[in-house]
């Protein structure tokens, strides 16, 4: 039975792709099956996160049926599997819930786990991503404002009978004006799954078109990512399996999968 996790949020920019890329690398350290589907159509980050902005077929292409799922499949040498979105405007489309539901079926073969990196905000094309969510994950930062749309995004999600997992709050710099995880914790009603603290690393790895898990495990950004999968797998940091991590070292690169 396959599980899919939708990161959201309610304001924009607060993290949902860094919490994505590096939640699925981490995830997969473990020796998990994850996929990482783009479904911010409208905005795309995955791929410039993760190095490869321009593929030859995508998410767009599966949605105007030019393509099959399997075709827009990538991995990266960590093994996790990646269907990134277009950046071209031309091939802009727009997310429904029929096509997202028959794409669903599918993965749901792909991968044990399914991590979606979501638009931000209670529009359409995030109303449709919590739609297949067996699980959402709400980041925000510790400031009012993302804290209040994120409220909107949990009430959104409890009218959709939908079950917010947690929140990853994301940026902390642990200073005096920002917001306190309890009070955090009080506003939206919901468990905190992480603590991310602000680290220029997270900026140098997205330069470095990576995930900051990779690029500097060691940072405390890293160990917070680790944290947060583990929590999400019921497993001890422990069982993060190094030997992997060792191997993959270094630039990821996306080789599209071969279909058999
Ligand atoms: N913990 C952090 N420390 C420092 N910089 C961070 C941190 N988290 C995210 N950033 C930076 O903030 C910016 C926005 O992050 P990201 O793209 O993940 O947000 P988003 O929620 O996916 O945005 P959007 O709503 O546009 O999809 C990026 O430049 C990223 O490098
Ligand atoms: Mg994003």
């Amino acid at each position: 039975m396959s599980r899919f996790i939708v990161i959201t949020s309610g304001k924009g920019g607060v993290g949902k792709t860094t919490s994505a890329v590096n939640l699925a690398t981490a995830i997969n350290s473990f020796d998990e099956d994850v996929t990482l589907v783009d479904v911010n159509l409208t905005t795309p980050n995955v791929g410039l996160h993760l190095g490869a902005p321009v593929v030859p077929i995508t998410l767009n292409h599966v949605l105007s049926s030019k393509a099959e799922l399997v075709d827009s499949i990538y991995e990266h040498s960590s093994g996790t599997k990646i269907i990134p979105a277009s950046l071209s405007i031309k091939e802009l489309k727009i997310l429904n819930e029929r096509d997202l539901i028959t794409i669903a079926k599918d993965l749901k073969k792909i991968s044990e786990i399914v991590i979606f990196d979501s638009a931000a905000g209670l529009g359409a094309e995030a109303k449709v991503a919590l739609q297949i969510a067996d699980e959402i994950i709400l980041v925000t930062n510790p400031e009012m404002p993302a804290v209040t749309d994120a409220l909107k995004t949990a009430k959104l999600a409890e009218d959709m009978g939908k079950q917010v997992r947690g929140v990853i709050v994301n940026r902390v710099r642990n200073t005096k004006s920002e917001m306190s995880l309890k009070s955090i914790k009080e506003m939206l009603e919901l468990p905190i799954l992480g603590i991310v603290p602000e680290d220029n690393k997270i900026q140098e790895a997205l330069s470095m078109r990576n995930a900051v898990f990779f690029t500097h495990p060691k940072s405390k950004a890293a160990k917070a990512f680790r944290k947060i999968a583990a929590n999400l797998l019921g497993k001890d940091m422990e069982e993060f399996n190094e030997g992997i991590w060792k191997r993959l070292m270094g630039r990821l690169r996306f080789r599209a999968l071969v279909k058999s």
